[in-house]
């Protein structure tokens, strides 16, 4: 008989055993690599967001996750969104619908709990597509020289942050994802995480006395021949005014003796507009003539587990200024409760969930799809060029574009 709860205290050997096995890249090998890992995840689970379950047969486990109850701010209203991460099988028990289980009991428990969106990153997009998870924003990797930022910012305004900064720090943040699209709130065990771990630095960028942006990074070594070339990596670059920007840019600008590149992770698509020379170091040009500047990555997925919620949580927001009647067909083969049709009413812009009966138009697609639309992460016209969608009346193309259009695609800077 199959079981799925919260793992507890006896259960941590075995939870090592499964991911050790599940991750061999982790290289967890010597006892002392285990104590460490088993640590780390109690020390997660610590966090009242954060839930390690175990799905186990006649008492023995087979099969882990773990669960992260975010707040997400989308299209200007918080919600809470599940996430799951660290799914991992029994490597003697794959191929038995475990991690099938594991994630409809994951889609269950946060649609219970009033979740309309479930979000993971997954270890394979195609695995996770096929259960009706959508693609979000892309990630772009660049790598700069630091002479190629500019160096005219407020350098003199960036300071290193240290432990008793940690409320101007969420502080920062939180401003940063009310501007901004798809963030989720930061988790204690997040902000622990940047002030204490030992290989992390924070530089922060303040003004007037508020911390207005700051810089989340390591050093990285070329190579064990020469222990003076390092790139500098940064994990996260938030900044809610240009000034802060520049300011923190300044800063990198100024490593330029000792750095080589900046390796700079952002879901920003123009980031190679502040760029002295964009290019990224790769010689070969793409047809014809085009220079390397980043390279990309798909990763952070999103799924809708409850439409009607969904649109009931974002009553207040304006889909567009549109008023029209639309109807919803969703294909949800992996989570049936989700499939169905609904009608949406929308009045200048306001939502509400209509009873069944007239409606002007149906768009139908797969909730994979949906959920990418529902997130803001592509638009309806995209998704009707590639032949992702079917609308009963193509006349009203537009206005369903204008329904789900946003000029801020989704950000997630939560590494779950
Ligand atoms: C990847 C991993 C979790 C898969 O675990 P698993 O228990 O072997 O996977 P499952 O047997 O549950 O396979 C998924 C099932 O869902 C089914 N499924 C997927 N989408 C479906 C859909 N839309 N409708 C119906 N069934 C669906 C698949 O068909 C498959 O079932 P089948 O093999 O009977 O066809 C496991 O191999 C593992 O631990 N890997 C290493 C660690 C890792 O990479 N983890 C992922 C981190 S995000």
């Amino acid at each position: 008989m199959r079981e799925i709860r919260p793992l507890r205290q006896e259960d941590w050997n075995d939870y090592v055993k499964i991911s050790m096995n599940a991750y061999p890249g982790m290289r967890v090998n010597t006892a002392v690599e285990q104590d460490r890992l088993r640590n780390r995840g109690q020390r997660m689970n610590a966090d009242p967001t954060i839930t390690f379950y175990g799905l186990f047969e006649n008492g023995a486990l087979r099969g882990v996750m773990r669960l992260h109850d975010f707040t997400m701010r989308l299209h200007g209203v918080d919600l809470s969104a599940g996430g799951v991460g660290a799914v991992a099988v029994d490597l003697y028990h794959k191929k038995r619908r475990i991690a099938y289980d594991l994630i409809q009991f994951f889609l269950d428990h946060y649609r219970e709990r009033g979740a309309p969106l479930a979000v993971l990153y997954p270890f394979r997009p195609d695995f996770y597509r096929e259960m009706g998870f959508g693609y979000g924003r892309k990630m772009n990797r660049y790598r700069i020289k630091p002479a190629d930022l500019s160096g005219d910012g407020r350098r003199e305004n960036v300071v290193p942050l240290t432990n008793r900064d940690r409320h101007a720090l969420v502080a920062c943040y939180n401003r940063f994802m009310a501007q901004n699209n798809g963030l989720m709130a930061l988790s204690d065990f997040a902000v622990h995480t940047f002030f204490h771990s030992p290989k992390l630095r924070l530089a922060g960028y303040w003004q007037d006395g508020l911390l207005r942006g700051y810089l989340v990074f390591r050093f990285e070594p070329l190579g064990e021949d020469n222990f003076l070339r390092n790139d500098l990596v940064v994990r996260h670059l938030v900044y809610e005014t240009p000034e802060a920007l520049r300011g923190l840019l300044a800063f990198l600008h100024s490593q330029a003796d000792q750095i080589e590149r900046i390796i700079l992770h952002t879901q920003e698509e123009d980031f190679h507009l502040l760029l002295a020379d964009p290019r990224n170091g790769r010689a070969a040009l793409m047809p014809s003539v085009y220079h390397e500047t980043n390279t990309q990555g798909t990763g952070i997925m999103y799924r809708l587990i409850d439409l009607p919620r969904y649109f009931a949580l974002l009553r207040e927001r304006d889909f567009g200024g549109q008023t029209v009647r639309l109807r919803v067909t969703l294909a949800d083969s992996f989570y049936p409760v989700n499939a169905g049709s609904w009608l949406v009413d929308f009045a200048d812009g306001r939502a509400r969930l209509g009873e069944s009966g007239d409606y002007d138009v149906e768009i139908r697609l797969d909730v994979a799809e949906f959920s990418s639309l529902a997130v803001g992460a592509t638009d309806f016209r995209r998704l009707m060029t590639y032949g992702l969608a079917a609308i009963s009346d193509r006349q009203y193309i537009d206005t369903v574009q204008r329904l789900f259009y946003t000029e801020k695609k989704p950000l997630c800077m939560t590494a779950f």
